[in-house]
């Protein structure tokens, strides 16, 4: 039989190039003569009904902005059989045959329920954190990794100018690919990316070094991992370095998505087009050394983690 309608949500938190996915979903639906319904407002959109048809001129121009022209949300209710039902009984009266989920690991679950109730899902990692073992990469990483990294070189100027230990908290929720990846790329001084990482007498001793040999220091903290305020005094009470602390906070969320984030997006909309179009279900879209694969949503949870040797290398630096 072949695939007519299709859907295609965002949810949980935004990520850069969603856009980007929702722009290529469309384009090869035109292409196989597939209509594409977006749903506004996630799985929240989904219960509620709110199905908006898509066509061309509608998502032009949509690939370089950030944020999701879908909305997004986080809905709790949807973990309970009798919402999911409800939700899928508007799917199934608006004749849509299938649908494609761009989000993190919550909404992969809200997926797998569906899947579960005989509705095909694929997924589509987009997230910042980068916290899909399956993957390597998901869209928007990148993109707040940019960012990230330009208020790392931001902020070496007034550090070096004050001679002091700046602090920056950075999120990625329970994952420290943003933390690691962008502490490389800024060339910061100490990261402090999981619970492990609290020898408080060896930061003081490598801010000390750094003020020493480079005239500043900067310390990158994965948010959950302690309150950079408090370390910041306590750092500043022990070394006699003057240390300011900031949260980055949303501004990881916006950017004008990058150039590997929006072919990445491409890439994977492509794929879970054609995955629906081949009678697949359960599954999501991963990249592994440059190839765009499909892999048991299930399996992309919970494989062991995919990036580890980049970590090591980070800490050969210190
Ligand atoms: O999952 C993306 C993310 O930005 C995390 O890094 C962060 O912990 C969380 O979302 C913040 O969630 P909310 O947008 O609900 O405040």
């Amino acid at each position: 039989m072949i695939v007519k309608k299709i859907a295609v949500l965002t949810s949980g938190g935004d990520a850069p190039a969603m856009n980007s996915c929702i722009r290529s979903i469309n384009r090869c639906c035109t292409k196989n003569n597939m209509e594409l319904i977006g749903v506004i407002g996630g799985y929240k959109g989904l219960y509620e009904g709110h199905f908006q048809p898509l066509n061309l001129e509608m998502t032009s121009g949509i690939h370089s902005l950030s944020g999701t022209i879908l909305k997004s949300s986080r809905f709790e209710a949807f973990k309970e059989d009798h919402v999911v039902k409800a939700a899928l009984s508007k799917v199934r009266k608006e004749g849509i045959e299938g649908i494609i989920v761009i989000g993190g690991d919550g909404s992969y679950k809200g997926a797998m329920s569906l899947e579960r109730l005989g509705m095909p899902c694929i997924g589509i990692p987009g997230t910042i954190d980068n916290d899909i073992p399956g993957t390597q990469y998901t869209i928007g990483f990148n993109t707040a990794l940019t960012t990230i990294v330009e208020s790392i070189d931001a902020l070496r100027s007034t550090a070096k100018s004050h001679r002091r230990c700046l602090i920056l908290e950075v999120m990625g929720r329970d994952c420290a690919d943003l933390a690691v990846y962008g502490g490389i790329a800024g060339d910061v001084t100490a990261i402090l990316s999981s619970d492990e990482d609290q020898d408080f007498d060896r930061l003081d001793t490598l801010v000390k070094t750094s003020i020493k040999q480079n005239g500043e220091a900067i310390i990158l903290v994965r948010e959950h991992v302690l309150d950079v305020f408090a370390l910041a005094k306590r750092l500043e009470k022990e070394t006699q370095i003057e240390c300011r602390a900031m949260i980055l906070s949303y501004l990881q969320r916006g950017g004008q998505p990058t150039v590997s984030d929006r072919i990445l997006a491409t890439r994977f909309g492509i794929k879970a087009v054609e995955a629906l179009m081949d009678h697949q279900s359960g599954v999501c879209t991963c990249i592994q050394n440059d190839e765009i694969v499909l892999m048991p949503i299930e399996q992309a949870l919970t494989v062991s983690y995919h990036n580890r040797g980049i970590y090591e290398d980070e800490y050969k630096l210190r």
